[in-house]
This record gives C-alpha cells, structure tokens and sequence, in this order.
C-alpha cells in the first residue's frame, strides 16, 4: 500500500509555547497515527534570518526537541532528526540552485514580507533570498507527499512544485524515454496494461483527472515495477518526462487563533505567551494578572466577555457549562475576575502536567535525547541518499 508521507520542519529561534502546541503541535501527533511522518529541526533555516545569534540556534535545538517529545510526538512512529545532520539537504539545494530562476525566488510573497516585517534584520543576503529553495530541497528530498504548512507557507509549496516539475522537465528526459516507457507499460502485464493505456488516453485526450487519478492508484499497487519504471510511467502519464522528483501536496492546517495574555495571538514577539513547560507559579501568575474588561472597575461593575481576553482562553480551554458561567456571571456581576480565571489556570496546569511530566524524563536523559536524533538523522539519511543517488545520475554526476 502506498501511504502518504508527512514531511515537517520547524525553525530552532526561541523556546516553543503554548501557541505552538495549538497551531502546529497537537496536529502533528495526531498526523503521526496516520502517516509516515518526518519531523525537523531546521536549524539551516533558522542560520538564514539568525545568521549573527548562532548561540540561540545551538540552545534552541535540544530544547525544541524534549519540548516534541513532551507534548507527545513519539519517535517510535514519527522519525526526527536535524536538517544540519542530513548534508544532502545543501547538495539538493545547491543543485537545485542550477536551474532555479533568480525571479522565483524574488516573487515568493514571504521574501518582501519579511524583509519589510523584520527591518531590524539583515535579510539582504543571499542565503535568504534562497530559502524557499533549502525548504524544497528539504521536502523533495523525501519525496513527501503531504506538507502541513499554515497559510503564509503555502506559496512555498507552490515553489516546490514548480522547482520539482522544471527538474523533471528537464532532467526526465532521457533520449529513448518513450521505448523505455512502453517496455514499463508491457511489464505491468496484460490487463493493467491495458487499463493503464485506456487511462492514459482519457486523462491526455480530455484531461479526465479521475481517469489520472486511477492510473495513479495503478501504479501505486504495481508489484512487478522497479522504482524508476516507476517514476517513468508517472511521467509518462502527465506527458512529461520521468518523474525524479514528485509534486507535495500543501496540508493546509487552520491558522492557529491560540490567543496570548493580552488577547492577541500568542506571539514571542509581542511577549504575551505561556510556554511549553513554564513552571506553576509563573503560569498562575501570569494568568491571574492578565487584564480583563476595561469597564469591570469594580468588582460590582458588569462586564462584557467579548472585551475581556480571558473570555478568549475560556473558548479554548472552558466546557459549555464554564462558558456559560462565565458569561452570566461576568454580565451580572455576580463573580469576580479572579475567579473566572481560576477555571483557565486549572485548565493550562492540566494541560501541562503531561508535559511537563513527559519532559522531566528527558531532561534527565539527555542520552536518549541524542540517540533518538541520532536514529531518525540515520533513517532520514538512508532515504535522502536514494533520492540523491537518482538526482545526481540525471544531472550527469554518476562518475564511476
Ligand atoms: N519554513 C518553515 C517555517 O518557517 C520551516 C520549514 C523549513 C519547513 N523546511 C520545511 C516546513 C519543510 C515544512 C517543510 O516555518
Ligand atoms: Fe473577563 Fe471573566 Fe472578568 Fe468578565 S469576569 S471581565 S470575562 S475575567
């Protein structure tokens, strides 16, 4: 059975917090029971906007790491490792830079966002302006199917798909594909054969993509076909040439809505976040001397949730009942503020408990730590240099 693979990276900048377990985290373990999932650290791209703090890269990356582990991303399912420790990312990434228009790169969205956003950084360089191109390396590297990215990383992925398909254009076509093609097609026996030619026709001739679609999921069940026959009768079937390196798919997960103390969206950079594994006090501390309604002056004062950020964390974290309460007590004033945040605190503590547990083992086994990155870097390893074996004999480097 063919199964999507799940490809995933996460820039080591700072300490990861609640946001990023809403937005990014709890999607990913749940990713992990369905897919074969890659996860990691993308210190490479972090070199590109943190390029002058080396320091905050180094102390960010075993500390993103426990904090995966914490929340439960589990290495006996997901693979993780570090980008640094697969090279093969910056050979892909160098090769790819051979046939990567300079105006791609230019055009991407997040290349004048960011540098307009971030104008206290240095992002003039040539690594950043490249950076769309590490991340397609990074995915197709893998051959990942599926790339959970939010709404920004989106373009990216429409990126990649274009590097994927200017390499396959111009590297799949090998003098005598089309007899090579219709040798694979014979393999595959009579009847599928058949099937395959009829599907083909339909798809080329009216650019019927169901018709695509099942001579897809044929070849995906083909037992007798090697991998780069494969390859050429994906090819084949779109009418280009043999497909080295196959199209990702963006995931879309929803933009994370997590709010921060102050009722914006969890951000380090508006300093308003709960980490991952913030100790008790402060996280009580934090919550109960968070604002609250402006209007509610006095404790005898009524107030209105929807001005109130604390409201914004109740819809995270409250049940009905609590909501409820909340809204008639805080309308009424018939509870104070102190109180209707006492739900919420309860709520985070529980939430991090489990982390914080999950984590304590880790911290005191750094060991493990290191060898499960050092497993998942090896098993990465192993499949990026199958991919490199095929990309390097396209471009003419097979030397023997
Ligand atoms: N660019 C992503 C970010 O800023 C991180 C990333 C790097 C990534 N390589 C990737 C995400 C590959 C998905 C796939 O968040
Ligand atoms: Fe906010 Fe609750 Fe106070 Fe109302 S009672 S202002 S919702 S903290």
């Amino acid at each position: 059975m063919f199964v999507d693979r799940v490809l995933s990276g996460m820039r080591p900048t700072g300490s990861l917090h609640l946001g990023h377990y809403h937005g990014v985290l709890k999607n990913w373990v749940k990713m992990q029971q369905e897919y074969e999932c890659y996860f990691f650290v993308a210190d490479w791209h972090a070199l590109t906007t943190h390029y002058d703090s080396p320091r905050i890269i180094e102390e960010s990356v075993w500390n993103m790491v426990i904090d995966w582990l914490a929340v439960g991303v589990d290495p006996s399912r997901a693979t993780l490792f570090i980008q640094s420790r697969v090279p093969e990312h910056a050979e892909l990434h160098l090769l790819l830079s051979m046939i990567t228009p300079r105006g791609w790169l230019e055009r991407v969205p997040t290349y004048k966002d960011q540098q307009e956003k971030l104008s206290d950084k240095d992002l003039g360089t040539y690594g950043f302006l490249g950076y769309p191109l590490l991340q397609s390396a990074d995915i197709l590297i893998y051959r990942a199917t599926q790339v959970p990215v939010g709404e920004d990383q989106v373009p990216h992925i429409e990126f990649t798909r274009e590097i994927a398909r200017r390499f396959n254009h111009i590297y799949g076509r090998e003098p005598d594909f089309e007899e090579k093609a219709q040798a694979a097609v014979r393999k595959m026996g009579g009847k599928n054969a058949k099937l395959y030619n009829e599907f083909r026709l339909r798809y080329q001739e009216k650019g019927d993509d169901e018709a695509l679609q099942f001579a897809r999921s044929l070849l995906e069940e083909q037992q007798n076909l090697g991998s780069a026959d494969r390859e050429r009768l994906f090819g084949y079937l779109e009418g280009c040439g043999k497909m080295i390196l196959s199209e990702p798919h963006a995931m879309l997960t929803a933009a994370s809505k997590m709010p921060g103390l102050d009722g914006h969206k969890m951000s380090k950079s508006y300093n308003n976040t709960i980490s991952l594994r913030e100790d008790e006090p402060s996280v009580t501390k934090k919550i109960r001397t968070m604002p609250t309604d402006p209007a509610r002056v006095r404790r005898t004062d009524p107030g209105n949730p929807d001005h109130c950020p604390v409201w914004q964390l109740h819809q995270v974290y409250s049940g009905e009942d609590t909501r409820n309460w909340v809204q008639q007590g805080c309308r009424g004033a018939s509870i104070g503020c102190i109180e209707c945040k006492q739900p919420v605190v309860d709520a985070v503590l529980a939430e991090q408990r489990p982390m914080r547990e999950r984590a304590q083992l880790f911290l005191e086994d750094t060991a493990l730590v290191r060898s499960i990155i050092a497993e998942g870097s090896d098993k990465a390893r192993r499949l990026a240099a199958e991919t490199m074996r095929e990309v390097r004999e396209a471009m003419g480097l097979a030397y023997r």
